[in-house]
């Protein structure tokens, strides 16, 4: 489809002058005044338009045109209008410019002239669209400052919904990087308790030992060290939430305390006597498996399922379809602004390697290469090699690649352990000898180990 283009003459001749020039590369709508322009714009609406000022039935001033050009600019602020005025009329045009004309042309139009600001115009107007769009589907997908439009990201926006009204604990899952942290925020942001504290402690970056005066508080005396009484946070974030990061590594007798703080809403300071009442939300988030950790001991079951009453899972990045395309897009709009770089933008290099890459570190490696990719880039776009992302045969290497793998790893084993004797090494791999044979074939694997050639097994 050709890009649209409207031409506002009165003169007649001139209209089918450039249509004929322009045809070939545009889709030409013509109008002759004021009203005939609006009504096509209208309809039509073109990337650009091209504007006598002086139209019927005030030839001589630029009245019509100037009414023209602000009525088209309320219907698309995108619009770009390039002003034709005769000669000696320039104040004229300067002053459409300002009105917000896009450009202007004095006639008589050269078309090689006009034909290359139309197309810079029409560049322009496409970088615009192309722009507004990604902005609004960074809108449409944002939820408290999580990105994503994927369908499983939309699933997990529409379960904080729902838990965020409630009090009970929360579960999120997900590995490293991949938000756990905001998902935990967003549900306390979203509830009745965000006016209320909103308090995060990471279990597994404080020593075993400070961690129980660190929850609960402590009393003055209570041990060395504890000059003055202090509350704990879970006394802190009282009428708001609790954020109990990295959950998996609280030690067993801890797990006790804990489990009897979201049992009965109580808590007792270290060396205190007396119970504190609270009212504190607790949101947990964890990247290490549970029930693992319950079957080896190392987590309690009944305190598992306290905290799970609700659990929200977070899908590594490279399950979100199309999300890191557009998180990658945020990220480095964020950066270029902060480092003076704006305008920067994704080479189409880095959008497929982007796209192909694994993501281990999910949106944490994705933010962190984009900023330090900007802060490198030399140029106006950023390239594959900007992000050096690390090359990743093992990731994409197809199920056929891994499958031969394999393959040849237990073939070549088993043949070694039996000195290259096909019946044993059949037995040992579970399969048959003329199997055996194929896969040798199909793998180019020699026997190994074998010297003699009339081996005995055969
Ligand atoms: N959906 C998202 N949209 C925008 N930014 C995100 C999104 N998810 C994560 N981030 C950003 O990625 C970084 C990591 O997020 P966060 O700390 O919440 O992850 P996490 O799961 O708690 O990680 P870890 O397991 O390493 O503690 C943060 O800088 C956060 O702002
Ligand atoms: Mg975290």
């Amino acid at each position: 489809m050709k890009p649209k283009l409207l031409i506002v003459d009165d003169d007649e001749e001139i209209r089918t002058q450039m249509r004929w020039g322009l045809e070939a590369e545009y889709e030409v709508f013509l109008a002759g005044d004021r009203v005939a322009a609006l009504q096509g714009f209208k309809e039509q609406r073109p990337q650009v338009t091209l504007l006598d000022l002086g139209l019927p039935p005030a030839l001589t001033g630029p009245e019509q045109g100037m009414a023209a050009l602000s009525e088209m600019l309320s219907m698309d602020s995108l619009a770009k209008v390039i002003i034709i005025s005769g000669q000696g009329e320039k104040t004229n045009s300067l002053q459409a410019v300002g009105a917000g004309a896009y450009d202007f042309l004095t006639k008589p139009i050269q078309l090689e002239e006009l034909k290359i600001i139309l197309k810079r115009a029409f560049h322009v107007a496409g970088l615009e669209r192309d722009y507004r769009e990604l902005q609004a589907r960074v809108h449409a997908g944002t939820f408290e400052g999580l990105l994503g439009t994927s369908a499983r990201m939309q699933q997990v926006f529409s379960s904080i919904r729902k838990v965020a009204t409630t009090d009970a604990p929360v579960l999120v899952l997900g590995e490293s990087g991949t938000g756990k942290e905001m998902v935990a925020l967003a549900i306390h942001r979203r509830g009745a308790r965000k006016d209320g504290p909103f308090v995060a402690i990471n279990c597994s970056a404080i020593p075993e030992t400070l961690l129980e005066s660190e929850l609960f508080g402590h009393e003055k005396g209570a041990f060395t060290g504890a000059h003055a009484q202090r509350k704990g946070r879970i006394e802190s974030a009282s009428g708001g939430t609790l954020f109990l990061d990295e959950i998996g590594e609280i030690p067993l007798q801890i797990q006790v305390k804990l489990l009897r703080f979201l049992q009965e809403q109580r808590i007792e300071r270290v060396g205190g006597r007396q119970e504190i009442q609270v009212d504190t939300r607790v949101v947990a988030a964890t990247n290490v498996d549970l029930k693992k950790a319950i079957i080896e001991g190392r987590f309690r079951e009944d305190l598992y399922y306290r905290l799970a009453v609700v659990v929200v899972a977070l899908p590594p990045l490279r399950e979100r379809e199309g999300d890191v395309g557009l998180l990658a897009q945020e990220f480095l709009r964020r950066n270029a602004v902060a480092s003076g770089k704006e305008g920067l933008t994704l080479g189409t290099d880095a959008v497929r390697a982007i796209n192909a890459y694994g993501w281990p570190g999910n949106v944490r490696e994705l933010e962190n290469r984009v900023k330090r990719a900007v802060i490198m880039a030399e140029r106006k776009r950023l390239t594959a090699e900007d992000l050096e992302l690390p090359s990743e045969a093992q990731e994409t290497r197809t199920l056929k690649e891994a499958r031969e793998s394999i393959e040849r790893e237990m073939v070549e084993k088993a043949l070694r352990k039996h000195a290259g004797r096909i019946a044993p090494a059949a037995i040992e791999l579970g399969i048959s000898r003329p199997t055996l044979y194929e896969l040798m074939e199909k793998l180019s694997i020699t026997k190994l180990g074998r010297t003699d050639p009339g081996d005995p097994a055969l």
